[in-house]
């Protein structure tokens, strides 16, 4: 299938602000033509194994079982809205990919990278972002912005593996500096909303 649109994606640790950007992103009709979707999650298989991957009961769960929950949730993404959407010229948004996989499956809880690097590219096909958005931010605040809101599953495991997920974007950010872009998150949020357009508006020229 031939690609038009473009792809980004929106990285980060918990609480780093991706979900309210990609809203503020959509709301200020900044761009034309935009799709946008949350991993895991994003089609009706997926949301169902995003609920298995969050449930807090669920403290059982091998790491390996966990990864492949998200590829399995992520497959379904890719070829049911993201390939269609780009074939149609569309501009992509996805609140996670696979570098989440990466930093939380690989950095941290230690899965081998290259076997999770082999299963991202089996379960998209090889579709990589244009352009990666990383929300930087220390994990202490990351945990203060989230508040009162009940921890899931991931949210639980505490500020320690929040940093090795963290050190892992970093690392995944300086292999790939073109692709991805870090931007400090403990800032206003308006001042990261521009910096993100900004970006943006080089990828798609608009
Ligand atoms: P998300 O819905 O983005 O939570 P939040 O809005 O609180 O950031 O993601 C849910 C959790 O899933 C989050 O803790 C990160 C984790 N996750 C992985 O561990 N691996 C993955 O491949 C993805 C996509 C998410």
């Amino acid at each position: 299938m031939s690609r038009n649109g473009a792809f980004i994606s929106l990285e980060g640790i918990d609480g780093a602000g991706k979900t309210s950007l990609r809203e503020l992103l959509i709301r200020g009709n900044y761009f034309d033509n935009i799709i946008s979707i949350r991993e895991p999650g994003g089609t009706y298989i997926s949301e169902q194994i995003r609920a298995i991957l969050l449930d807090a009961r669920n403290t059982g769960m091998a790491p390996r079982t966990e990864a492949l929950l998200y590829a399995a949730a992520r497959s379904q993404v890719v070829e049911e809205i993201i390939r269609p959407a780009l074939a149609q010229g569309q501009l992509v948004i996805a609140d996670r990919y696979l570098d989440s996989t990466i930093a939380y499956q690989g950095y941290g809880r230690g899965l081998d990278l290259d076997f999770l690097i082999q299963l991202n590219h089996l379960c998209t096909g090889g579709l990589k972002p244009d352009l990666t958005l990383l929300l930087d931010i220390d994990p202490r605040e990351g945990l203060r912005r989230r508040g009162e809101e009940k921890p899931d599953r991931l949210e639980q495991e505490g500020i320690i593996f929040q940093e090795k997920v963290r050190q892992g974007y970093l690392e995944i950010a300086a292999r790939e500096p073109e692709r991805v872009k870090v931007i400090n998150a403990g800032r206003e949020q308006s001042e990261v909303l521009a910096e993100a357009v900004e970006y943006l508006r080089e990828l798609v020229g608009e």
